[in-house]
């Protein structure tokens, strides 16, 4: 993290030695010139798109520095930009894609399904399947589609609330969640509003959340059982849910210690509440069961979306039978137009019974396994402080040694070294989500020399860290 004198420290075996910044910051100069040059057509769609759209972009979240790349096609593990730049895809549509691009199952069975009417707002039978499927992987036995993680922790929340009969929700400090408004609360807080660690504020996310909404989410850290179970005396029997992502993966990847979530179960169930996993991300990636599976942990609720669809806007909320039964009694309204969509559908069945096999989770174990062992060896070798986390389709480089507990930890990484890292690999053919909160996801289709291409831009990167921390430190 950086010192008073803006320098950061690389450990190297037992010395550290001080990296200037003002080198990282240099290095950063001469890579966004590079993307400058490689990226011209997109940056003219980006001003062609501004006049007509906020940023010139369909949500903020595409819109980074130096500008957004605009994209032309994708096939396999795949994508290449309307300049013409091909890349190694590690963004996969923000952890979407880990069928890869144009997976020749999907375009067939989504073809054939499009040549036979693409919307009727009725029940098509394969929706039955992949709700059969969601079943047997998560071990929850209702299950109700969305478009989108937003909508899916939005039904998750209100199922919750109806089912206690209470209002307020327990979330954890920088978990994102969807932009609906009882979760977009302390999602990533400035430090000098996010209040003291053992009782956090809770800080809208932007402009346009009634304080009134806001006041009815209560924070708290993740890995941190003891604030929780002081959250649950100060509102007795006001708490509906607790809503958590598992292993958080919004900043970076920061996975739950052991018996964490074991411990947030009980308490939770202990005072009449219930208990959400948000695996929007973590579903179907990281196991065939998510980290329900994984972590051997089932909540009484789970908001999925992004892979599950196989790249169409599909989600989906499901639950134990009486949780969801209000569903039916018509006591919650779980409502959308283009819920269970026939396309969605035939994406997911495929996606779910098809694809994502036992084969592809250890498909996606091993090229995490090549990831680990190659970048914990670059680190090792120029004594870098960071480390890497790996979860089967998901994984990322931390910039820092100590592995993160919560927010706060995360709050003290020097984020240039994630950005100087976007730019590197970007201008090297592969292609990060952008932000330095974000991981990397897999696909079926990636390869071990799609992989490769990942670890050889880091020792690139650096040997260049290095030469920088020899000439900090003559
Ligand atoms: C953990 C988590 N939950 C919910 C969402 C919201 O999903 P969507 O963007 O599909 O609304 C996201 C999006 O990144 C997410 O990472």
């Amino acid at each position: 993290m950086p010192d008073r004198r803006g320098e950061v420290e690389i450990r190297e075996s037992t010395r550290t030695l001080p990296v200037s910044s003002r080198r990282v910051a240099a290095l950063i100069a001469r890579e966004v010139e590079r993307f400058r040059q490689q990226h011209r057509r997109s940056n003219d769609l980006r001003s062609e798109a501004r006049r007509f759209s906020p940023g010139g972009v369909p949500s903020s979240f595409q819109d980074v520095d130096p500008h957004p790349i605009f994209i032309d096609h994708g096939s396999g593990s795949r994508i290449w930009d309307v300049d013409g730049n091909e890349y190694v895809d590690f963004h996969n549509g923000f952890g979407v894609m880990v069928v890869g691009h144009a997976h020749r199952r999907i375009v067939t069975a989504v073809s054939e399904r499009l040549a036979r009417g693409s919307h009727f707002a009725q029940p098509v039978a394969e929706g039955t399947l992949v709700a059969e499927e969601l079943a047997r992987r998560f071990g929850l036995t209702q299950w109700r589609f969305t478009n989108s993680g937003t909508e899916s922790t939005l039904d998750a929340v209100r199922i919750a609330r109806a089912f206690t009969g209470r209002d307020r929700l327990v979330k954890i400090e920088a978990s994102y969640h969807g932009h609906h408004d009882a979760v977009m609360v302390s999602v990533e807080p400035a430090a000098n509003r996010m209040g003291p660690v053992d009782a956090p504020e809770s800080v809208p996310q932007c402009e346009g959340i009634p304080a009134a909404v806001v006041g009815l989410t209560t924070v708290v850290p993740f890995n941190d059982v003891g604030v929780l179970q002081s959250t649950f005396k100060r509102y007795p029997d006001e708490i509906a849910a607790v809503i958590v992502e598992p292993a958080m993966m919004n900043v970076g990847i920061i996975l739950p210690e052991p018996g964490y979530l074991e411990a947030v179960q009980s308490m939770v169930h202990r005072h009449g509440a219930l208990l959400i996993f948000d695996e929007v991300k973590t579903g179907v990636t990281i196991a065939s069961g998510g980290a329900t599976e994984r972590f051997g942990v089932r909540p009484d609720i789970i908001a999925l979306a992004k892979a599950i669809g196989g790249g169409l806007p599909c989600g989906a909320v499901g639950g134990r039978g009486e949780i969801m039964a209000l569903i039916e009694k018509k006591r919650v309204a779980q409502l959308g137009t283009f819920n269970g969509n026939p396309l969605t559908m035939t994406a997911a069945r495929v996606t779910l019974s098809e694809i994502l096999t036992q084969q592809a989770y250890a498909h996606f174990e091993a090229l995490a396994k090549v990831l680990q062992v190659g970048l914990d060896g670059v680190i090792a070798r120029h004594g870098l402080g960071f480390h890497v986390i790996t979860v089967g389709a998901r994984g990322g480089v931390t910039y820092r040694a100590e592995r993160v507990r919560n927010y706060r930890d995360y709050l003290g990484i020097d984020k240039s070294f994630a950005y100087l890292s976007w730019l590197y690999q970007c201008n090297r053919g592969l292609l990060m989500a952008p932000g330095a909160e974000e991981n990397w996801t897999l696909s079926v289709q990636h390869s071990v020399e799609d992989v490769e291409r990942y670890i050889d831009n880091f020792a690139e990167m650096a040997g260049e860290l290095r030469a920088v921390r020899a000439t900090a430190a003559s």
